[in-house]
Order: C-alpha cells, then structure tokens, then sequence
C-alpha cells in the first residue's frame, strides 16, 4: 500500500480523469494537500495570519499567537525524496546517540520511516523522558506533545519540533484567559469552600492536546491531566476530590467517558466561553457533574454514524473501533473506543482474517492495513484527509533541523518557561501516579485481607462519588 501522501499525489494527478469516473473509491477533501507545507509558510507570512493548513482542519481559525515557521531553505524544498532520505540518513549517522527521532502514529510514512520510537502522544513523552543520552529529541509530532517532552525530559536535552506550524487546532480552542474567566465564573458561583466530605467544588481536568500552560492552570488548582488511554481513571481521580469537573479543550473525550462513568446527558453542560456562564443558565450549572469546554478536533468530527451504517453494509461483521475524540453518537453506533495503542493493541491481537473499520486519522489507519495484511482494515471516512497540522512535518524540515545538529546549530527548539513547567508537571505527575479504580480496590483487599476487620463491620461497596 502506497503513502498517505503518494495516494493524495496520485489522486491530484489524474483529478481529471477522476471526475470522469463517479465511481472511482479514492478522492481527498483537499488537493492543496499535495503540496509541499513550506507553500503554507510561505502563504502565512505574506497573509500575516497563521492558519493550519489544508485537511481537516483548515477551516478552523488558528489564534494569533499560534506559532509561525520561518522559511525552509530552498535547498530542502527543491531535494528530490532520495536526497532527503540520503540527508537525513547520513545525519542521524553522524550524530548517533545524540540524537534521538520520535514519530507520533499521525505522522507521514515519509517522517516515520526515520523514527526512533513510534508511539501515541503519551508513550513518546516517555520515550523523552527514557532516552537520556540524546543531548537532542526530534519530535515529528505537533506542538503541544513537543512541550510535554520538554516538560518531562532532562534539562540537558533540547526538543526540537521540526516545523513550528506544527500545533493542534483543538489544543488552541482554549487558551489561559478564557481558562481563567471561566473558572472565576465558577469560583462565583460555586464558591471555594470544600463539602462536608472535603471535596472542592471544581476539579479541572485538562486533556493532554493542550498548551503547557493550562497543564500549569490544572498544577496550580488542584487539577490533572489527563490521554485519551487513561481519561476515565483521572475522572474517578477527579470525583474523589471534587463534585464536579470543568473538562478542556475536547468536549467530545470528556463526553463520552463521563457518559460511560454513568453521568446524564443533562448534568454537562457545554461551556461557550464567549458567552456568560459558558450560555448555561445557573441552575443547570448548579446540577452540572462535568462543564464541558466547546473545543473538538476536526479530524474525528469528520466521523459519522452514517459511514458506520455503510461500513456494515459493505462488511457484514466488521468490527467498528473509533477514538473517544469522535462525536458520542458515532462512539455509540461503533463496537468499540479508545485510544490510538487500544486501537493498535485491539488490531495485533485479533485473529487472522478479522475486519476492522476504524475511526482516526487515516495515516496511522493505512499504516496499520499495511503493517497487517491478514486483515482488511480501512478507514471509516472514505475521503482521504489527515491532520492538516501533523502534515505540517516533511522530511525536508527534518532533514534540515538535523543537519543543523550537525552543524551544531539547534533550530526550532521547544522551551516551556520553568515557571510554567513547574505546575504543570504537578498535573502530569498526578496524571502519572493515578491509579484504574481496579488497581486501587486490589490494593485495598489485599490491604483489608492483611487487617483483621471487628466482627460488626461492614464494607461499603466502593462507588465513584460524582453528586
Ligand atoms: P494520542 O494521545 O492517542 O497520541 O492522540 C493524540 C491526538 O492528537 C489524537 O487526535
Ligand atoms: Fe489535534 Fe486532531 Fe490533529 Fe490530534 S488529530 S493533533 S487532536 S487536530
């Protein structure tokens, strides 16, 4: 199976004949995907607004102080694939140890192919964290995973994100001062004070996909953070200390695990931070159990029940796996959610011959189908259409930040202020020792079974505190 990235190259190539052909399976949302992402720094600059580029996401607005990238060098635009394969494979040469390439399961094959570690966005922070021998981490990924390696790696080590363009759409749909609004208007109306069972009023809870400095915020009240691997663990983390959670950026994670915890519909309010009260009346914020922050990703959002229908008709038994990012009913309607390693983890271990239809970004999803010929997989959103803010990595930008290494010249690094770090591994670190409810009820038998009980006393059956 070809790229991602051929595929769209071919299916941009011969747009004419496409047309002609109704029937023909391929077509992607965007052709301007075709070209190389230095056209869009490029675009950016002259326009003076940042955007995110073509795909999925291109319509979202990006904020002003989305970061920028400055112009690749020509040379790294003209290199054929060879001169870049052979660039970036006589750099990493020279450099050994010293540097270490981590690829998000997001990236291109072209960027993944030269990839140290492959992982989702948590296990490649600890693949940071692990490598402690490379003075430098090249991270094909987007920004905010990029901060969390530096957060969470050594000082001595510089994180590199290839191409600065490089955010998430949905990570800038909250930013810190409409964070902070909102939570004064909590405070207000929730006041400060914890219950009679010493639970505070509001825990925030922040999705990974977000800027170090709402990591901070969650570090400096009492918050967490929170994957899409472990988001049910940290809310129980959350109840146990707090009646109610303001959940940010992606409302849709927070949706769909509180549903699965037992939370109504109606106790979630979502949270429009240009309006008063989020556009929430008092009362309903007064019965709320998780205020959810209007933010989604526009990659997921492209899922719809409607090609879940389509995807049984054309394969009866097909097992639909989807990521939590995607709308509640369309995680309804599929078999199964979770995160990109559950999808991967569900994909090695089932037997020979099964069928998956799977709901998430369609590089990872055709990297699978190849990586597992004995089953039929395939991406639930017939259209191609990647993260256009992953897209933004290209081997040429890869190649010239590790030719720069080689010069000695770090280009491009991550730097989260220490301030700002400070907190914010607070709430990685809480994230990190939480513990799965059933890890914690071990534990506590098997602490029970070494205590004798008095004869009179009775356990009650554990329960997640959400009233
Ligand atoms: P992971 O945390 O699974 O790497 O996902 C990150 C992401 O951006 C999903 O859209
Ligand atoms: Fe962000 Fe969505 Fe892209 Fe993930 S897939 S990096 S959430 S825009």
């Amino acid at each position: 199976m070809s790229s991602v990235n051929t595929t769209i190259q071919l299916i941009t190539r011969d747009e004419a004949e496409r047309r002609g052909k109704p029937g023909r399976a391929q077509t992607s949302c965007d052709d301007d995907l075709a070209k190389g992402p230095w056209e869009f720094d490029l675009a950016e600059a002259l326009a003076g607004t940042p955007g995110y580029g073509p795909g999925a996401s291109e319509a979202d607005v990006a904020p002003a102080a989305t970061p920028r990238q400055g112009q690749l060098p020509q040379e790294y635009k003209d290199a054929s694939d060879d001169e870049l394969t052979a660039r970036i494979i006589a750099a990493k040469a020279e450099l050994g140890d010293r540097v270490v390439v981590l690829g998000h399961f997001y990236q291109r094959d072209e960027v993944v192919r030269f990839a140290d570690f492959l992982g989702d966005s948590f296990q490649l922070a600890n693949a940071a964290k692990a490598k402690d021998t490379a003075e430098a981490i090249v991270f094909c990924g987007v920004h905010f995973m990029a901060e969390t390696a530096d957060m969470l790696s050594s000082p001595h080590q510089a994180v590199i994100l290839p191409n600065l363009a490089a955010g998430c759409s949905m990570a800038d749909m909250a930013d810190l001062p409409s964070v902070e609004a909102c939570w004064a208007e909590l405070e207000a109306l929730y006041g400060t004070e914890p219950d009679a069972d010493g639970r505070v009023p509001v825990v925030p809870v922040t999705y990974m996909n977000s800027s170090a400095a709402l990591k901070a915020f969650c570090g400096r009240h009492g918050g967490i953070v929170c994957t899409s691997s472990n988001a049910a663990t940290v809310l129980e983390w959350a109840y146990e200390r707090g009646r109610r959670v303001l959940f940010f950026p992606d409302q849709h994670l927070g949706r769909n695990t509180a549903k699965a915890m037992g939370i109504a519909l109606e106790q979630m309010p979502l949270w429009n931070p240009r309006l008063p009260l989020g556009g929430n009346g008092e009362s309903v914020m007064r019965e709320a159990k998780v205020v959810l922050w209007q933010g989604f990703c526009s990659v997921h959002k492209r899922f719809t029940t409607a090609q879940i229908d389509q995807a049984r008709v054309d394969f009866p038994g097909v097992r639909v796996i989807v990521h939590p990012e995607c709308p509640m009913e369309v995680v309804d309607a599929a078999d199964e959610s979770g995160s990109t390693d559950y999808i991967l983890k569900a994909v090695q271990a089932a037997p020979d011959g099964s069928t998956f239809a799977i709901g998430t970004e369609i590089n990872m999803v055709n990297r699978l189908a190849a990586q597992y010929p004995q089953h039929t997989i395939f991406c639930l959103d017939p259209v191609i259409c990647p993260c256009s803010t992953m897209y933004r990595i290209h081997p040429g930008y890869l190649a010239w930040v590790l030719e720069g290494l080689v010069r000695g010249e770090v280009l491009n690094q991550i730097t989260v202020p220490e301030a700002t770090a400070v907190d914010a591994r607070v709430a990685l670190e809480r994230m990190l020792a939480a513990k799965p409810r059933s890890v914690q009820e071990r534990s506590a038998r098997q602490a029970a079974a070494n205590t004798p009980v008095p004869a009179a006393a009775t356990v009650p059956a554990a329960t997640v505190p959400v009233a």
